[in-house]
């Protein structure tokens, strides 16, 4: 089956296209970079030519009001259009969990109207609710940061990995067409305030995380029924504190210790491992030339030189760092 995603090179994106691939589709991973756009309709009729199912998970390049909505407004007619004339036969889009309650909100109303627009046109299909991404959350203590300080309210909120967003819209996308929408969420609810506390301490960062039940969510009202889903939504299996684990474990890799370290997840555990091989080899030998005279037991001293987000691995840091092992230290 010819499968199109809009918005193919994102972060849901790109995950959806593997997935959808891996099942043997033909998959078009369509979006400005590859020569498709929405907005202006370049590229669209080719890329379409053909497709039973189009993907939509695209999302708008600046979030002012105005902008947001004229994005989804003017890409949603025109993809919707763009599919009538080729006759796809099913129209999957990713929107937010609690979007007709978060109206007070620029974005949530350019959601809307990219949904109602859906809704009113004759192509079948489904939309899918998701709750916010746990890549998603150093967005959230952003958004609520003064100087050190985070101010945020304790509203329930039911976050989920990106991982499990791209395989229930994958799976969406092969099912037959709803002409409703599903819910998706993540394992466990959680508290806000609390969610970012966790990403903070997780990641080394040392702002504080104050609680203000007046704070809302992005500047608007929230209670505990906004951000969470109904009553049956598809569970993500991915738990926060298991996602923090695996993608933020240079806390872990700059503490001291008396032996280099050796099982770091993930390409960063390789990465680290890789550099520290080369350094540790050379700080031994000079440290061995200089300091041969001593007898003394001394502690490794441990410097990091520099950390680069890994832009291919959202949430995931490269570290580069040098361990100093005296003669006669345990390893
Ligand atoms: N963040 C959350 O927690 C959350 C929760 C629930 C639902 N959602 C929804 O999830 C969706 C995907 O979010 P994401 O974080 O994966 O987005 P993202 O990583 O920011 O990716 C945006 C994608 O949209 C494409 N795009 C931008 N302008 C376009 C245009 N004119 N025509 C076609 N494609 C265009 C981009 O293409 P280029 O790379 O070529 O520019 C990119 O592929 C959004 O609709 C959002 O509302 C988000």
């Amino acid at each position: 089956m010819k499968i199109v995603v809009i918005g193919g090179s994102g972060l849901i994106g790109k995950k959806v296209v593997t997935n959808l691939r891996q099942r043997g589709h033909e998959v078009v991973a369509a979006s400005p970079s590859s020569g498709v756009n929405t907005v202006t309709g370049e590229g669209l009729a080719q890329a379409l030519a053909g497709a039973q199912v189009v993907v939509d998970v695209a999302n708008a390049p600046s979030w002012e009001d105005n902008a947001v909505l004229a994005f989804f407004e003017t890409s949603g007619r025109n993809l919707l259009a763009a599919e009538a004339a080729a006759g796809v036969g099913h129209h999957v889009a990713l929107s937010v969990v609690g979007t007709d309650r978060l109206l007070a909100s620029g974005y949530f109303r350019a959601k809307m109207a990219q949904e109602n627009l859906i809704k009113a046109s004759k192509i079948p299909f489904t939309i899918v609710h998701a709750t916010q991404f746990f890549e998603f959350v150093k967005n959230i203590a952003q958004s609520a940061s003064a100087g050190s300080t985070i101010r945020l309210s304790p509203v329930l909120m039911q976050p989920m990995v990106s991982d499990d967003v791209a395989a229930a819209v994958a799976d969406v996308a092969l099912g037959e067409p709803m002409n409703a929408m599903v819910e998706v969420a993540g394992p466990d609810k959680i508290r806000q305030d609390e969610l970012v506390r966790q990403f903070l301490t997780a990641t080394g960062d040392p702002r504080n995380v104050v609680t203000d039940a007046n704070a809302g969510y992005y500047g608007i009202k929230v209670n505990d029924q906004s951000l969470v889903p109904g009553d049956n939504p598809r569970l993500g299996t991915t738990r926060f504190e298991e996602w923090l684990g695996r993608t933020t474990p240079q806390k872990k890799a700059i503490e001291p210790q008396a032996t280099p370290p050796s099982s770091l997840p993930g390409k960063v555990g390789k990465v680290v491992a890789l550099l520290l091989c080369g350094i540790v080899f050379a700080a031994l030998s000079k440290v061995t030339l200089t300091m041969a005279a001593t007898t003394e037991p001394k502690e490794a001293k441990l410097t990091e030189l520099t950390s680069k987000d890994l832009t291919d691995l959202p949430g995931k840091e490269g570290l580069m760092l040098v361990i100093e092992y005296p003669p006669g230290s345990s390893s």
